[in-house]
């Protein structure tokens, strides 16, 4: 039996054995440990705990032992929201944004969204697991353990489902726990611009059957959003869905509020993702403690578009569950890294340390249906863990942005790379 022990923790970071996801004012306790041993036996946390008390909880130590001081032990970032399957790059949009125009009005012009499905229409199942795979052991190196991946870039029959595949085959090839999202209702591909009816049609009738019954995905999502999905359009889709075992996980009140809250709670999403636009009646819906499910934020993508931050501090205020995640795709946040995601959930949405932890591990694992086995240092949950360099604090991770603070991480108790 492969274990090992890591000595001398400087800090280990958010040790809980009670886990469910942290509403309001449950977000700023993040419990520590400081000079901790951790033990790991195959891929799980066998025990933790103060160096102080090592001798007495146990007897017999693993072979292989490791010295961390100075460093703090951290559970791996869960990305709870991400289109991480695509082709090419569209640093020609973030040009023509600079120069003055909107998100809305590149997707308006046939641009946006649809510029990356034509890449994606384009390109082999091989060579998309390929150039995924690769942007995979990016994250995967920056600390993501468990990560979600949406389609929605293929908006065929054919393509959604090379998309899905290639998700399924990131995640029997890869250690990091992957869940797989249908986004099939991204946008209306260009042929069906004016037939809606059509394509949500193509959507119930030609791809849920299929993606049910080869198991290809988790959950269903819509982009539900003023030129994209109406709230009607959202609703049948997403009954659809469940009606195939998929929960909703959704693309919510981004630009605009037209009833996409709404209709998450009544459907019982699993998450609510984006919220930068809420109005007085969301407000009232998000009180609504009967759901149980996650506000899922995403401050690289508000950023990257020059969008105002989500009101997290509103939201916590409201007794929700926050998680933070990267939305990493090519349109609004063309970079994976959660570390500077926590960053600027501290610095954009008045986070602290401790919430902004929380809501990228914990609750990022149960807005995606992760929170058994992942996102907290916790007796037979995997080794998911992130190995600091040297730091001061756990402050200094979300201080210091923009650099590395990672020695190593560990995924399913084997270090990566
Ligand atoms: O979450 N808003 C919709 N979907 C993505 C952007 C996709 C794109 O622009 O390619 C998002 O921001
Ligand atoms: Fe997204």
């Amino acid at each position: 039996m492969a274990s090992r022990i890591l000595k001398h923790i400087k800090q280990l970071v958010n040790t809980r054995e009670d886990t469910g996801p942290l509403y309001g004012g449950a977000l700023s306790q993040l419990p520590r440990i400081d000079d901790a041993y951790l033990i790991i036996e195959d891929n799980e946390i066998a025990g933790y705990g103060k160096m102080s008390s090592l001798d007495k909880d146990h007897v017999q130590l693993p072979a292989a032992q490791e010295d961390c001081r100075g460093k703090l032990v951290l559970p791996c970032w869960c990305d709870s929201h991400t289109h991480l399957v695509f082709a090419g790059s569209r640093e020609n949009e973030f040009v023509d944004r600079i120069s003055g125009l909107s998100y809305a009005e590149i997707h308006a012009r046939g641009g946006g969204i649809l510029n990356t499905v034509r890449k994606v229409n384009e390109t082999s199942e091989d060579e998309l697991f390929q150039i995924s795979w690769n942007r995979l052991q990016e994250v995967a190196a920056l600390g993501t353990g468990a990560i979600e991946i949406k389609s929605g870039y293929g908006l065929t029959v054919d393509d959604e489902l090379k998309m899905l595949r290639v998700i399924r085959k990131l995640a029997q090839r890869s250690s990091l726990s992957i869940r797989s999202t249908f986004l099939g209702a991204h946008t209306y591909p260009a042929a069906y611009r004016e037939n809606h009816k059509a394509y949500i049609e193509l959507i119930i009738r030609d791809m849920l059957p299929v993606i049910a019954k080869e198991k290809l995905a988790d959950y269903i999502d819509v982009f539900c959003e003023k030129g994209f999905f109406s709230q009607q359009e959202t609703e049948t889709i997403l009954r659809a869905g469940i009606g195939y075992g998929l929960k909703p996980k959704l693309h919510c009140n981004q630009l605009n509020s037209i009833g996409g809250i709404e209709t998450g709670i009544k459907l019982d999403a699993l998450s609510l993702d984006h919220l930068e636009a809420i109005s007085e009646e969301d407000s009232r819906q998000l009180r609504n403690r009967n759901w149980k499910g996650l506000c899922t934020l995403l401050p690289t993508s508000a950023f990257f578009l020059g969008m105002p931050m989500p009101n997290a501090r509103k939201l916590i205020d409201a007794g929700c569950a926050v998680a933070l995640a990267s939305d990493y795709n090519p349109g609004s946040s063309p970079s994976g890294n959660m570390n500077l995601v926590v960053s600027m959930g501290c610095l954009q949405m008045n986070l602290s340390p401790e919430e902004a932890v929380n809501a990228a591990t914990i609750n990022g694992a149960f807005a995606m249906g992760l929170g058994e086995t992942c996102g907290s240092i916790s007796i037979g949950k995997q080794a998911n863990l992130i190995i600091s360099l040297p730091i001061p604090s756990l402050a200094f991770m979300p201080y210091a942005f923009g650099a590395n603070h990672i020695d190593k991480v560990m995924v399913r108790g084997e270090y990566l790379g």
